[in-house]
């Protein structure tokens, strides 16, 4: 049985363990450009370790931004600032995917150019779910995400254009490949979802029609950059930014696994919400994992509050190739390390997660600093 220590070739890419950074957007992209600056650069570099590191979500257009301050991949600017990160992370022997992402109506309308409606499959907007934006002053708020507008079945195609689009600049700026985020109630998994997706056209009502937003930018990116360069990101079952349960959510999920399989990508990544702090309501049916795995066939990446114990018994039940551990490595730079001699952890700390400036984003101690060890462990505040 495979360890999460063993390293492992995904298509082209030899990654040097099993371990995955997974994403999470940091708001710190604090300049007029969006652009990912010296201290990102820094973030990621010190978290080298990890046989892959998927960024936070990058929005791949103006009109896709969806949380204050995160990062773009759409002006020469941002490409140019990419590129820095990417040498850095390189330099230390890392690998790194970019996160695309357009928001749906999971943004607000203070991230849209001229102050336009954020846009979905639907014109059913959130009533509670929130997110990172800018209130009346222009000062960053925490605000519910208001309603959008149902894109014309015309402007689809633009979007999954935008896509390609971003692929191609992140392969200019040296990523070795991107992720689709098609999870967590964003833009594609509105689309997805049977509930929310009543549409009329080619894009909604039936599980093929609403699977087809998400299969055009696949192969929209995968001609762009090539299938072996690219994952995408999936949530089945997940309740996040208020996505409904709809009747035939198994049988979506299966099908669109195996689509993806006959499309030779390098992975999806399983976002599982079971053991989110908020997560209203996630459910997986039992064995639903393995089938999805057996449907899809390629390379699966599996998170969710696992660790190293729960992550390598995922691996031996047979659900993923690798696992994705988020909190934990951005509080830990040198994670692997420490779960492959079983040292301690650094707690995270929510308060910082989407603060800007160095504390909470590059100031957690490695544990090679000896002096730091034997005060390492401290209590995780339960977000
Ligand atoms: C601060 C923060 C930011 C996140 N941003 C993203 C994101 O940009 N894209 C995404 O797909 N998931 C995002 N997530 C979810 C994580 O990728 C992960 O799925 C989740 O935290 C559960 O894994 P964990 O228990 O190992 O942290 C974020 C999570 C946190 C804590």
């Amino acid at each position: 049985m495979p360890s999460l220590f063993d390293p492992y070739d995904l298509g082209p890419l030899h990654l040097k363990n099993r371990v995955v950074m997974a994403p999470m957007e940091r708001s710190r992209a604090r300049n007029r450009d969006w652009a990912p600056d010296a201290d990102t650069a820094r973030y990621f570099s010190q978290r080298a370790g990890a046989g892959l590191i998927v960024t936070g979500s990058i929005a791949i257009s103006p009109w896709a931004r969806t949380w204050a301050f995160e990062p773009g991949l759409y002006t020469p600017t941002q490409i140019e600032a990419w590129r820095h990160v990417v040498s850095e992370v390189h330099d230390h022997g890392g690998v790194i995917f970019g996160q695309l992402r357009h928001g749906g109506r999971a943004s607000h309308v203070s991230h849209q150019p001229d102050g336009q409606a954020t846009v979905s499959s639907t014109d059913k907007g959130a009533t509670k779910a929130i997110v990172m934006a800018f209130d009346e002053h222009g000062l960053p708020a925490v605000l519910v995400q208001g309603r959008p507008r149902a894109l014309r079945t015309e402007e689809v195609p633009k979007i999954v254009g935008e896509f390609a689009q971003a692929a191609r600049n992140a392969r200019e700026a040296g990523l070795d490949g991107v992720e689709i985020h098609g999870a967590n109630g964003y833009l594609h998994d509105q689309f997805i979802n049977g509930a929310l997706n009543t549409r009329g056209d080619r894009y909604g009502g039936s599980l093929e029609n609403r699977i087809r937003f998400t299969l055009e930018t696949v192969d929209a990116v995968a001609e762009a950059i090539g299938a072996a360069r690219m994952g995408i990101r999936l949530s089945p079952f997940g309740r996040y930014n208020e996505m409904p349960p709809f009747a035939d959510e198994a049988e979506t999920y299966l099908t669109l696994a195996a689509e993806l399989g006959k499309r030779n990508i390098a992975y999806v990544h399983f976002s599982d919400q079971t053991r989110w702090e908020d997560a209203d309501g996630v459910s997986i049916p039992e064995n639903f994992l393995r089938t999805f795995r057996s449907a899809f066939r390629g390379p699966v990446i599996l998170a969710g509050g696992y660790l190293k114990e729960t992550g390598q018994a995922a691996i031996d039940r047979g659900e993923a190739d690798l696992i994705g551990i988020g909190k934990p490595f951005l509080a830990n730079p040198d994670l692997v390390e420490r779960l492959r001699n079983d040292w301690p952890l650094n707690a995270w700390d929510s308060k910082t997660f989407y603060t800007g400036g160095p504390a909470g984003y590059i100031d957690y101690p490695a544990c090679a600093d000896e002096s730091v060890r034997p005060q390492a462990v401290l209590e995780n505040d339960g977000v």
